[in-house]
């Protein structure tokens, strides 16, 4: 049982999609690439897994996300040409963006057998200990990284963790719904999952938001490739598999979640970013009001 509290060093960053709804600004661009004001959405998740002491960042990726592995990589001409030109805000910034030597991994995931698959595919870098799964299309946005919270359950209680909040019912098919012992508490067990149900078959309004904390025992699982909805191999049927075994827990998320997958969810992340920075707020809180009386 050693292994249920063994420190959470490395995040699983699952960004093979294809990112269609985004198209035609995701032809040449993944679509992680694309910016919430002036970062990557990918950029936003890495900076919440660093801030909850993540040290290993493990990214699937697929054909054309060459970008991705760029964005964490050093970029020497750009480096030289800031110092050269004495931007050392600019130069301090970027490089307290990079990620130190040997702390990214990429590996690819070949065909698009789903979630569950994707993060297979990163078993052998992950190896036997927990990680942390975090779903780039989710910008988690309030007053403490969710991932931190998480870290903080995982402490106490060990064994796994999902981040949930409230979805209307109307939308329980679009997201895995768990079902909870306690509705109000910020940690609860978890007593039933499901893989985007109807609102009648949804065992609660908590979505699975897209941050885990899972025991590697998830891969054994994964390694079956059973299939589940929409004839793709699932995390939520795999977690589900391994609650016969191990404990789950749901903690709830109470600030607000950006769906970056989905266009309306991606500007309101940007207008949301946007008005959290102050050398933006003023302007862009006058321009919004002028547009919305016009
Ligand atoms: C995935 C998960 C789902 C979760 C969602 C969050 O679905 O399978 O359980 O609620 O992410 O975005 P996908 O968005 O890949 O269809």
């Amino acid at each position: 049982m050693a292994r249920m509290t063994k420190r959470v060093r490395k995040a699983v960053f699952p960004v093979a999609g294809l990112g269609t709804r985004f198209l035609p600004a995701t032809k040449a661009v993944p679509k992680e690439m694309l910016t919430v004001v002036d970062r990557p959405v990918i950029q936003h998740v890495v900076d919440e897994a660093k801030a909850a002491g993540i040290e290993h960042f493990i990214f699937v990726t697929g054909r054309n996300k060459a970008p991705i592995e760029d964005h964490f990589d050093s970029q020497y001409e750009l480096e030289r040409t800031l110092s050269e030109r004495g931007k050392s805000e600019e130069l301090a910034a970027l490089m307290a963006d990079l990620p130190r030597p040997g702390q990214t991994s990429f590996t690819r995931q070949q065909a698009p057998h789903g979630l569950g698959h994707a993060v297979w595919c990163a078993r052998e870098i992950v190896g036997d200990e927990p990680f942390a799964l975090l779903l780039p299309d989710m910008l988690h946005f309030g007053p403490r990284p969710c991932l931190c919270d998480m870290m903080e359950a995982y402490a106490l209680h060990g064994g796994n963790h999902i981040a949930v909040a409230p979805v209307p019912a109307d939308q329980t098919h679009l997201y895995g719904i768990v079902g909870v012992e306690d509705k109000t508490a910020k940690v609860s067990r978890v007593t039933g999952m499901v893989e985007k149900p109807k609102p009648a078959d949804a065992p609660s309004n908590l979505h699975i938001s897209g941050r885990y904390i899972l025991q590697p025992d998830i891969f054994a699982i994964l390694e079956r490739g059973e299939r589940g909805a929409g004839g793709e191999i699932q995390v939520t049927d795999a977690m589900k598999n391994l609650a016969l075994s191990q404990p789950f827990f749901a903690v709830r998320f109470d600030g607000t979640i950006y769906d970056c997958g989905a266009k309306i969810g991606f500007l309101l992340a940007n207008v949301a970013y946007g008005l959290a920075r102050k050398e933006l707020a003023p302007t862009l809180r006058c321009e919004l009001a002028r547009l919305l009386d016009t």
